[in-house]
């Protein structure tokens, strides 16, 4: 034994039996670590401009392009099933090397906006049933006809910089919009700073930054590039993280604070639940992480095929980003984990 307490006498000479909290549901229920609830699960959707009919998704199965009107249903299903929030991306019809629809007061994202925002006024909005909050990407690739994050200069470099202002535009626009929380994903340096004295000056001292802090150039948001109609060649690896590093992480995570994110997150979440865990100890604001659209296909990839069981896989992905230090945690699967906990 391990213990410094003297062995209790045992006739087996098996002192420790840990099973004796498994052994019935109720005692495992009684001694979970770790409890999934609807209230922190945020749902991502697609909104593409023009759409007549909601648009099935070939590489994320059971999720759609939506169109404005089954938009709405979506963010209503959201907030009766008790999500936490909905982050929303908007897909425009028209785009440019500036992504201008980003921050067009008629633009895609600031309608959806304002259609999730009319959805929820059907919820009480009490304490017992709030409204689930509002989010919205800020970040130009949806928008640019180069699918960079940024401005891009004519020696094909994304200009750090420049795109500051663009983010500023759009987050205002976001906020005027209605939106609750404005989402930088786009890994420029200074975004988070930029973007609150942006909102600030506007008037909108109160909507709050979730900021993509450690966001990796990763191979598993290949089937969001589907969803949102990506016109990117090439990567993002001159913003967005090296997969093996982890210091840097942090570091990036640090700045976001210091800048006054209000949320930081990881993302992916699954291979850089180590990044997670290590940002979770360290930050005095909530964690999030993404559970992108790679994890969530491969799980339903797999379940297809009958080689796993979906409904486990997906709750134990999403248990285990809890585990590793998220509070929040955006999944494709939040409506199904909201119902599956009933
Ligand atoms: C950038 C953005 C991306 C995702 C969320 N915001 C794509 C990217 O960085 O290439 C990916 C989400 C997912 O894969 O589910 N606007």
């Amino acid at each position: 034994p391990t213990s410094t307490k003297e062995s209790p006498v045992s006739t087996s000479g098996i002192v420790y039996r840990p099973r004796r909290l498994r052994a019935t549901p109720g005692m495992r229920r009684l001694v979970s670590e770790t409890r999934l609830h609807p209230a922190d699960l945020i749902l991502p959707l697609f909104v593409k401009e023009g759409l007549l009919e909601p648009q099935p998704i070939p590489s994320m199965p059971g999720q759609v392009q939506h169109t404005e009107e089954s938009l709405g249903k979506a963010v209503a299903q959201a907030a009766e099933a008790g999500l936490g929030g909905v982050m929303l991306f908007g897909i425009p019809e028209r785009r440019d090397a500036t992504g201008s629809q980003g921050d067009a007061e008629n633009g895609i994202l600031q309608r959806a906006i304002r259609i999730a925002r009319h959805a929820v006024a059907g919820v009480d909005g009490t304490d017992d049933r709030p409204e689930p909050v509002i989010m919205a990407d800020t970040c130009l690739d949806e928008f640019t006809d180069h699918g960079h994050c940024g401005i891009v200069t004519s020696d094909g470099r994304v200009d750090n910089d420049a795109t500051l202002d663009r983010y500023a535009r759009m987050a205002v626009a976001q906020a005027r919009a209605g939106v609750d929380v404005v989402s930088p994903s786009g890994m420029m340096d200074g975004q988070v700073a930029m973007i609150r004295e942006a909102l600030d000056e506007a008037g909108f001292e109160d909507t709050a930054i979730l900021a993509y802090s450690a966001k990796y150039a990763s191979a598993f948001f290949g089937p969001f590039r589907d969803a949102v109609d990506s016109q990117l060649e090439g990567d993002r690896r001159a913003y967005q993280m090296d997969p093996g590093n982890a210091r840097e992480g942090l570091r990036e995570a640090d700045l976001d604070l210091a800048e006054g994110a209000d949320i930081v997150l990881v993302k992916p979440a699954g291979s850089y639940l180590d990044v997670l865990r290590a940002v979770a100890d360290r930050s005095d604001v909530p964690v999030a992480a993404y559970q992108v659209s790679g994890e969530y296909s491969m799980i339903e990839a797999a379940a297809a095929n009958g080689w796993i069981d979906r409904r486990a896989a997906a709750l134990e992905s999403v248990t285990s980003i809890k585990r590793a230090g998220a509070d929040l945690v955006l999944t494709y699967f939040a409506l199904d984990i909201a119902g599956w906990l009933g």
